[in-house]
């Protein structure tokens, strides 16, 4: 058996280790350190001027949304079909969700359906690069252009996807990235924030740090008023403590210069897969749209005439474990129902009567969402022998059926 790839190795632990000599893992203020550094080849990277590492992705979402200046009573625009922090974000931030429908060849959201979902409040729109899939994004700017939506991209499962040309989270108003585990690149847990305009860098950096103007790229930093008789430490708004620990920068900064070769290795898998796949009845590849380049985060195989449950009965019986399905319909969850049922957002927020979250919100969506099987195609998979003999069983079932 091949030896198993090692995600973490002698580049994460010598950074490491000069954080634990230095006696000090905190950001702070003004120091230079594996966080600023890691912000700097990460901006680098992107091409993006402002980069915020911070404590996760969800945090991201949240800073992103902030730095745009989403808050209460604001509606937002986003897909159903993602991991719940990119809806949970806008619901962080104490604004409204308002679900647009999906390409359900894709599960991405479509620029029809965010002209179709605007509504009298709408002031951004979330647009998630889901599995690393980039929609078009030129008719997603015309329509948020034309109804002076803000572009928040979550970038989560997308890291070096391109759209003609240009990387995931450079053509927003801002996008975060996440660097938890299971991510093309990760510390653990840990994410970015990044935009190209100072307001909105400003913006989200006070959210993650407890309203405390810590700028970097040499933005003026406010002084606080100490006149009165008890000083001001300068807090100016309010915020959370999202900053991220120089230990993970630490290794955030090793497995950025790694993140080509963690892609060859997702690349070589979905390769496989494809392969694998390729003639297979009851399947089809996944749908790439035109003008860009993705390396998967799953690999999403769809199925043709036949729903993913019908297959994973057919595979129990004949002793083939389908891997864990991840779909997600957001409004479906609890905390959704919930909002619906109250007529208000947990945060207490009330729903405007155009505004709901129940079964058959988004057709699409929930069609689509029986028929994508997402396939994890972690670099560090430890065992890509057994996806290829799962993928191989797996054709075998369809051609029986
Ligand atoms: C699309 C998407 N957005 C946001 C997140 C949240 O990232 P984190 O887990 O770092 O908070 C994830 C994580 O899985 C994600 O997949």
């Amino acid at each position: 058996m091949a030896e198993k790839f090692k995600m973490f190795d002698g580049a994460e632990m010598e950074n490491l280790r000069k954080v634990v000599e230095s006696q000090s893992a905190w950001r702070g203020c003004g120091n230079e350190n594996f966080v600023t550094r890691f912000e700097d080849e990460f901006g680098k990277h992107l091409g993006v001027k402002y980069v915020l590492a911070i404590s996760s992705g969800t945090a991201g979402n949240e800073a992103a949304l902030a730095g745009v200046g989403i808050g209460p009573g604001d509606e937002v625009i986003c897909t159903p079909c993602t991991f719940i922090a990119s809806s949970m974000a806008i619901l962080s931030v104490g604004a409204v969700p308002v679900f647009a429908d999906v390409d359900p060849r894709t599960l991405v959201i479509t620029a029809e359906a965010i002209e179709a979902a605007i509504t009298p409040k709408a002031k951004a729109v979330v647009v998630v690069h889901l599995a690393g899939q980039m929609p078009d994004m030129d008719s997603i700017l015309a329509v948020a252009r034309k109804h002076n939506l803000a572009v928040v991209e979550d970038c989560a499962q997308a890291y070096s996807c391109t759209y003609r040309g240009k990387p995931a989270g450079s053509f927003g108003e801002a996008a975060s990235f996440s660097l938890q585990q299971g991510k093309h690149m990760t510390s653990g847990e840990g994410g970015m924030v990044v935009t190209n305009n100072p307001e909105v860098y400003k913006r989200a950096f006070l959210y993650c740090n407890c309203g405390m103007p810590w700028y970097r790229y040499g933005l003026e930093i406010p002084a606080p008023d100490t006149s009165g008789p008890i000083p001001r430490r300068g807090h100016f708004s309010v915020g959370h403590n999202y900053r991220m620990t120089d230990l993970q920068g630490a290794v955030a900064v090793a497995q950025l210069a790694k993140l080509p070769s963690f892609n060859k290795r997702r690349i070589a898998m979905v390769e496989m897969l494809e392969k694998t796949f390729k003639g297979a009845p009851k399947v089809l590849p996944a749908y790439r749209y035109p003008n860009t380049e993705t390396v998967y985060w799953t690999y999403p195989l769809r199925t043709d005439g036949i729903t993913v449950a019908e297959i994973e009965a057919v595979c129990a019986k004949k002793g083939v474990n389908m891997p864990p399905r991840y779909c997600e319909v957001n409004y479906l969850e609890d905390v959704f129902c919930k909002a619906e049922a109250d007529r208000r957002t947990p945060l207490g927020c009330p729903l405007p009567d155009y505004v709901h979250y129940r079964p058959g919100l988004c057709p699409n969506a929930e069609f689509g969402a029986q028929r994508v099987i997402p396939l994890f195609v972690h670099h560090q998979m430890a065992d890509q022998e057994q996806l290829q003999k799962w993928a191989t069983d797996l054709r075998k079932v369809l051609v029986d059926m």
